[in-house]
């Protein structure tokens, strides 16, 4: 069985036009995989977005304050603008660290080391692990010894580095699922909590990984017109941006869809506070501080004040259910509607006394759906905006099919889900 996966995950490198990719079969993570062979993953702006993008060329830098994997900065560096991106989530935060044009070239330096020194890589007896958690004991040695190889040849770099644990941990989370003990979940995003690590084959998968991330980073490079982008790791709702007035903004929420991403990112996150608590570092981040979280349960109860918020909670609470249906409605999916309207409105308000009064933005939302029924993100974005003074305009609308959607299966409504461009200014 173990030598089974073990050909598998051998087979998970790949070429695509000369250029070192991860395979479909590899023991990494999905979100990963994606990100390094395309440089975007689920909810992620698309190259679609490039020309509106390119709207806001003499309005840099453009803001997103909720910036996910960097899709902004990405667009924006290759058409030569600035950008300026917030990010709650600490694994997306080191992603965007991680493929930031003005750092590719000291990555690629370590990643070539890396490479060079494949005989110090730390060995491991074991050929699996079998846990209830994500790093167990065995585990979780093994990843201190990577961490402290990759930082040390971090810190022997020539360039000077500000803060070498950052650069260590943005090189070291995309790979650390692959040593996570975890079973999949129920959607390929996701993953749960204990399970089976396979670590034989691990070092040709780090060796993979270091493959496919060099061509990631080296088509970064060739791309990027423009290598100055600001990225903070923030509350959207709370973070202080001083005197600082920015002149545009393009920018996509989480969705009320139950992908929540402090559950895409777990393991990774997990992975910093293990590995913070050994090496004298603290990412601050509390999962239920993501907008789109799951937790209800224990969760202050707030209300939105959008009169579109509430008015799709009233039409979602008259929808024909049965008691299972209406019972769950009533202590899970309200409080938690509830709860992410509420946030989004607190994000939008923080973020508006940030915004020049020339300021003109975009945002992108899918709308999704509940029990049947439209939820009318896009309408209840522009309400917030409205009540912040703003004017707002449907840019551009498009239909698509599971654009987001849970369930591959879907059909009908469920299955259909319009995607909005949201024009604001004052
Ligand atoms: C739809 S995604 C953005 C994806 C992004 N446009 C891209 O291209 O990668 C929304 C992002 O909002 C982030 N987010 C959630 N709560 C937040 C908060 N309180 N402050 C800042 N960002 C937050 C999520 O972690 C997620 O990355």
């Amino acid at each position: 069985m173990i030598e089974e996966l073990h050909a598998k995950a051998t087979k998970g490198r790949a070429a695509t036009n000369g250029r070192a990719t991860l395979g479909r079969t590899t023991l990494l993570r999905d979100v990963y995989r994606s990100l390094i062979n395309s440089g975007r993953t689920y909810a992620a702006f698309r190259d679609e977005d490039r020309s509106t993008v390119a709207r806001l060329i003499d309005r840099s830098p453009v803001l997103d304050p909720m910036s996910g994997y960097g899709g902004l900065a990405r667009l924006c560096a290759e058409l030569g603008i600035q950008s300026s991106g917030i990010e709650y989530n600490p694994a997306q935060y080191f992603w965007q660290l991680l493929s930031h044009p003005a750092r590719t070239d000291m990555h690629l330096r370590a990643i070539a080391t890396l490479l060079r020194q494949r005989r110090n890589w730390p060995r491991t007896r074991q050929r699996a692990v079998v846990a209830d958690e994500f790093f167990p004991h065995d585990t979780r040695a093994l990843v201190e010894r990577l961490f402290n190889l990759i930082q040390t040849t971090v810190a022997e770099l020539p360039s000077s580095v500000a803060k070498p644990w950052e650069v260590t941990a943005s090189l070291l989370l995309p790979f650390s699922g692959r040593l996570a003990c975890t079973s999949p979940g129920d959607v390929s995003t996701h993953t749960k909590e204990g399970g089976t690590c396979v670590l034989l084959g691990w070092q040709d998968d780090f060796s993979s990984y270091l493959d496919a991330l060099r061509s990631h980073l080296e088509l970064i490079k060739e791309r990027s017109k423009c290598i100055n982008h600001e990225v903070i790791l923030g509350d959207a709702r709370s973070v202080d941006l001083g005197n600082r007035r920015f002149r545009s903004m393009f920018t996509s929420p989480p969705y009320p869809n139950h992908r929540d991403f402090s559950s895409i990112l777990l393991p990774e996150n997990t992975l910093l506070k293990v590995i913070g608590c050994s090496n004298g570092f603290d990412v601050p981040f509390v999962r239920e501080g993501i907008i789109g979280s799951n937790f209800v349960k224990g969760a202050e109860r707030h209300c939105p004040t959008s009169s579109v918020a509430n008015r799709f909670m009233a039409e979602a609470l008259t929808v024909r259910r049965n008691k299972r249906a209406e019972y769950d409605d009533e202590v899970y999916y309200m409080p938690y509607f509830r709860n992410y309207f509420y946030s989004l409105e607190n994000a939008y308000h923080n973020i508006a006394k940030y915004l020049h009064a020339s300021f003109e933005g975009y945002v992108v939302i899918v709308n999704n759906t509940h029990r049947g029924i439209v939820i009318p993100v896009s309408e209840i974005v522009q309400d917030i905006w409205q009540s912040l003074g703003f004017r707002t305009e449907v840019f551009h609308a498009m239909e698509s099919s599971h654009m987001g959607a849970k369930n591959p299966r879907a059909k009908g409504l469920r299955a259909r889900h319009t995607e909005y461009v949201v024009r604001i200014w004052r």
